[in-house]
C-alpha cells in the first residue's frame, strides 16, 4: 500500500477476527514501530505481547471494574458509562492480541518516542490488514505495579500506549477530519 494512501485511510479497528497474529509478523510491526525518531536517539520503549484470550477479557472486566469505582477521576469517562456498564463491552475490543508500549522514564521524550513508534505501529499494521486502536481506558490498569511485575516491566517504565491489534473484520471508511487550524492564517 502506498504511504500517502496508508495515511489517508488508517482508522481506529475494533472488530477482529479470530486469526492470531503469527509472531514474526507481530515482531515486523514492532520493528518497523523502532524505526520513529527518539528524542537524542535513545530508543527509550519496551513492548509485552498478550495473546491469551482468558488474560485479556479478564483484564477487560478488572479495567471496567477500576474505572467504574473510579469514575470521578476521570470526568471524561460520563460520556462512556453505558458501554462499561455493559457486560458485552470489552475494553479490548475482544482482541485476541495486545500490544503494550512503554516508555523508559529515564528519557525525557519518552512519551513522544513512545507515541511515535505507535503511530508507525499503527500504519506498518494497517498496511497489512491488520487493525488497531489505543485504548486509553487500559491507562491504569496496564500500569499497576503488579501488572508491570507479572510481565517482567521495569519499575522505570510507565505505560505509554494500549494497543488492540487483529485482522480486521472490516475496511471502515477513510476518517473525515475537521479543517485543520493555521493560527496564522
Ligand atoms: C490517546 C488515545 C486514546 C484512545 N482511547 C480509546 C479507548 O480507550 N477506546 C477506544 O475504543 N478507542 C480509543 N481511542 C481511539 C479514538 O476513539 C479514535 O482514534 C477517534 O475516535 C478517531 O477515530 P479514527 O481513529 O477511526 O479516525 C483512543 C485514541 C487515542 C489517540
Amino acid at each position: 500500500m502506498d504511504i500517502l494512501e496508508c495515511i489517508n485511510s488508517k482508522r481506529s479497528i475494533r472488530a477482529y477476527t479470530d486469526e492470531i497474529i503469527p509472531e514474526e509478523t507481530l515482531n515486523n510491526i514492532i520493528k518497523l514501530g523502532t524505526k520513529a525518531s527518539t528524542g537524542s536517539g535513545q530508543e527509550p520503549w519496551g513492548f509485552v505481547v498478550i495473546q491469551d484470550k482468558d488474560e485479556i477479557d479478564s483484564l477487560s472486566e478488572i479495567t471496567k471494574k477500576y474505572l467504574l469505582e473510579n469514575m470521578e477521576k476521570y470526568p471524561y469517562l460520563n460520556q462512556y458509562e453505558s458501554w462499561l456498564t455493559n457486560p458485552r463491552f470489552s475494553v479490548f475490543n475482544h482482541a485476541n492480541t495486545l500490544l503494550i508500549i512503554y516508555g523508559n522514564t529515564e528519557s525525557h521524550w519518552h512519551v513522544y518516542d513512545c507515541s511515535l513508534a505507535a503511530g508507525n505501529i499503527m500504519l506498518a499494521a494497517h498496511s497489512m490488514g491488520i487493525g488497531t486502536c489505543w485504548i486509553g481506558f487500559a491507562e491504569h490498569t496496564l500500569n499497576t505495579k503488579e501488572f508491570k511485575g507479572k510481565y517482567n516491566v521495569p519499575e522505570q517504565y510507565e505505560l505509554v500506549c494500549p494497543m488492540s491489534i487483529g485482522y480486521m473484520k472490516a475496511k471502515l471508511a477513510p476518517p473525515n477530519r475537521k479543517k485543520p487550524i493555521i493560527f496564522n492564517k
